[in-house]
């Protein structure tokens, strides 16, 4: 008989469900066992000694690209799930515009196989919706798929969905949350028009907010809360940019009764328009970062639980497509790594406090979608923490980078907040700068 694996951590602060704790965590194979202030513990077994750091559950990222199959030159599986494991971010929802797109439910199942043998953290992908895939989308196994994801918007990958009568069968139709890019093509696309006249070829970064402007925004996520809530649909509206789109949600429920809810990412709440003089394409996205009235807007939207998940929408593109003119370059980042530690930032700050951070990363996804035993620190989940050092202060440089790319958009910035290890299902599987090479990662299973 295989003996149980037992792991304490002791003199920890524990972060759970709005409070901080000094407490001890049991851990007994994959699972945790007891938390406590004092937990008792049988026969052999490891004590890792936390040193008064605290201890939060895995972030559950619910929306990465991480560009395999088809775009590996920018990004794998294995390279961006390293990444994330090193962030502290123990489980991702991944995106379906990859090449193939995840579009049909044999080139679903080819995703979860190659992240069965290569993913280093535990995994879901997210099912694309197109213009003519709505019976793929209603066979679908509700069970193992955590979402429908929709772009509304055109952006990496060519995957707008602009047939109305296609959007409204998929809002009327479907069980399952559907996850939407927000932007109006017609807006944008008469925007970019007025920017080729006045710049002709070299349109200036700063017109990027201007030409995915706040009212692209406005018009195509409210169009979708309009058609969710006359078609009863479980919308999630991904990376909110703008203080106007606040007025679409609502923050008098819990979460698990909202039929709409809505997800802000760490590059809005970090950058803002000001930032292009100095970073360039480097933080170009789509939806585009905004002002700093809108940045500010999007923190207090997020404490007062108007947005209900934080996620880093992390978009890997090579150094070199990045380097093209503004018209070329392509939109996104890679952020999984640095999330957490921008996020920490944050709240050294006064942005935010850890608590607010775990509850809209780690408990809101789980959920939102689902997950199954994981986002929490309690009995009988899974083992997925992270021990994080609040005070440890640490410069991004290209080094230590662990994403394909080898950039960040936060390079040369000092973070104070650092992932010291992170245990995934039971085991340590990155500790003080170190991945594992050993994989310890699950698929992403759901309680419906
Ligand atoms: O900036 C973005 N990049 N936004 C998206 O929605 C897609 C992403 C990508 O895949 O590159």
């Amino acid at each position: 008989m295989k003996l149980d694996s037992k792991l304490k951590i002791v003199n920890a602060k524990l972060v759970n469900e709005g409070r901080i704790f000094e407490g001890e965590i049991l851990i007994v194979n994959d699972r945790i066992q007891k938390t406590g202030s004092q937990v008792d513990v049988e026969g052999t077994h490891e004590v890792f000694d936390a040193d008064g750091n605290y201890v939060i559950p895995g972030l559950i990222d619910d929306q990465v690209h991480f560009r395999e199959p088809g775009l590996t030159h920018k990004a794998t599986i294995a390279t961006e799930s390293r990444a994330a494991i090193a962030g502290g971010i123990t489980s991702f929802l991944e995106m379906p515009n990859t090449n193939p797109q995840t579009t049909t439910r044999e080139e679903w199942e080819a995703k979860n196989a190659q992240a069965a043998a290569t993913s280093f953290a535990n995994y879901a992908f997210m099912f694309g919706g197109t213009n003519d895939n709505l019976e793929e989308i209603l066979a679908l196994d509700t069970k193992r798929v955590p979402a429908l994801k929709l772009f509304l918007g055109s952006s990496t990958g060519n995957m707008l969905v602009d047939n109305p009568e296609v959007i409204r069968k998929i809002f009327s139709n479907t069980d399952l949350v559907i996850a939407v890019h927000c932007e109006d093509e017609a807006t944008i696309r008469a925007n970019m028009q007025m920017a080729v006249d006045a710049y002709g070829e070299d349109i200036p970064i700063e017109e990027h907010p201007i030409i995915r402007s706040e009212e692209a925004c406005y018009l195509s996520s409210s169009q979708a809360v309009a058609l969710a809530k006359e078609t009863g649909a479980r919308l999630h509206v991904f990376h909110l940019s703008t203080a106007k789109e606040l007025s679409l949600f609502q923050n008098d429920i819990p979460l698990k009764e909202k039929k709409i809810t809505a997800e802000v990412c760490v590059h809005h709440l970090w950058f803002s328009s000001e930032d292009y003089k100095t970073k360039g394409t480097h933080i170009k996205w789509n939806p585009a970062v905004k002002t700093k009235e809108d940045r500010a807007a999007l923190w207090e939207g997020l404490n007062l639980d108007l947005l209900d998940v934080l996620a880093t929408d992390h978009a890997p593109h090579t150094k070199e497509e990045k380097a093209n003119k503004y018209g070329q370059a392509p939109s996104g980042g890679p952020l999984v790594q640095h999330a957490l530690p921008a996020l920490l930032s944050a709240h050294h700050q006064g942005k935010i406090t850890v608590e607010k951070i775990v509850e809209k990363a780690c408990h809101n996804p789980a959920i939102l979608f689902d997950v199954k035993d994981r986002g929490f620190l309690k009995e009988g989940y899974f083992a997925d923490l992270v021990v994080v050092d609040l005070e440890k202060e640490h410069t991004v440089d290209a080094s230590s980078i662990l994403y394909k790319c080898g950039w960040s958009p936060f390079e040369g910035t000092t973070f104070k907040g650092a992932v010291v290890r992170t245990l995934l299902n039971g085991k340590w599987v990155y500790k003080e700068g170190v991945v594992s090479e050993e994989s310890a990662a699950k698929q992403l299973t759901f309680d419906r």
